[in-house]
């Protein structure tokens, strides 16, 4: 089914959000759909207080600025309160096990937690030692709200998302693992375009497969052909040491002026931000008319209201 004929049912079968691998394309919808009418009751300064009286705790072990301001206002927008906790400052970053600090935070009355860590599996304890939802704010692996603001950003562009070709130029790093998922799930055509040697999890590649077209090339012009997104990501991401080989193998994937002319003409330029100009982008492209950069940061907060409207009972 297409998120246009998609009837709401105001509920999850997830717990968690983990990774989009545990998600339907109708459940992915639900929060879109959820996230539009948040979006659109802001603009229209109307107030939704489903986390009145919760406490939501924002584990930061890495740097952010999008994740933490708009997981902050998202919980405050929605009545409720967040409190900002850097691993640095807690035990955790002296390392305290995460079944301890996930049962003291519960002892506390925190109702749920979003976490922006490493590895992919510290997420998914807190999930199996607690008893509250976990919300995954970027890991090594995946950054799945980030994918729920970009797919609600595409659906706002082009009223659908079936049969959008979507193409991603760059590291297959953990934004490209998760809009592989994301973008098959919804119906997207995805092209993931990445130097050999740096393609994303082949794992990955087969899981989201099995959900549509995916293709991994290496090629710039067959995933820039006609495509309606273009999207790329920094050439290291948060925890990597900066590289020679690595950034010479990715600069012949730069989205640039070129690129931008193999698409399609109402083609749009995407990026999570942060950006590196004259890296993985050129200034021209990302500050032109086509980017969306903006509209995507803005939609973190209105896709992540609706996560936590969705999972925070
Ligand atoms: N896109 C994103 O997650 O940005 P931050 O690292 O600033 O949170
Ligand atoms: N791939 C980047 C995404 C930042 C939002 C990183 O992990 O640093």
């Amino acid at each position: 089914m297409d998120i246009t004929q998609y009837k709401p049912k105001g509920k999850l079968n997830n717990k968690h959000l983990l990774t989009l691998k545990d998600y339907t394309a109708n459940e992915i919808y639900e929060i879109l759909l959820r996230a539009a009418e948040l979006k659109n009751m802001n603009r229209r300064g109307k107030k939704q207080r489903c986390l009145s009286g919760k406490t939501v705790a924002l584990i930061f072990a890495k740097s952010s600025t999008r994740t933490r301001v708009s997981f902050e206002q998202g919980v405050r927008q929605l009545g409720g309160v967040p409190l900002f906790l850097s691993s640095n400052d807690i035990q955790l970053g002296r390392g305290e096990t995460i079944h301890d600090t996930v049962k003291v935070l519960e002892r506390y009355g925190i109702d749920a937690i979003m976490i922006r860590t490493f590895k992919q599996s510290d997420l998914e304890d807190l999930a199996r030692f607690g008893t509250i939802p976990v919300i995954n704010g970027l890991t090594d692996d995946f950054h799945p709200c980030q994918v729920l603001a970009d797919l609600l950003t595409v659906y706002e562009v082009f009223k659908r998302l079936e049969g959008i070709k979507f193409a991603y130029f760059g590291d297959g790093n953990n934004m490209a693992n998760s809009l592989m998922l994301g973008c098959a799930k919804v119906g997207m055509k995805v092209y993931i375009c990445s130097p050999k040697g740096f393609e994303p999890n082949p794992e990955i590649v087969a899981e989201a497969q099995k959900f549509g077209e995916v293709v991994v090339t290496d090629s710039v012009e067959e995933a820039a052909t006609g495509a309606d997104v273009l999207y790329t990501d920094v050439f290291f991401s948060m925890g990597q040491a900066a590289d020679k080989k690595k950034s010479d193998a990715l600069m012949p994937y730069q989205v640039n002026e070129s690129v931008m002319d193999m698409a399609s003409k109402e083609a749009v330029f995407m990026h999570c931000l942060p950006a590196h100009r004259g890296e993985e982008v050129t200034e021209g492209v990302i500050d032109s008319p086509r980017s969306v950069i903006f509209e995507q940061a803005e939609n973190r907060l209105h896709a992540q209201k609706a996560v936590m409207s969705l999972l925070i009972k």
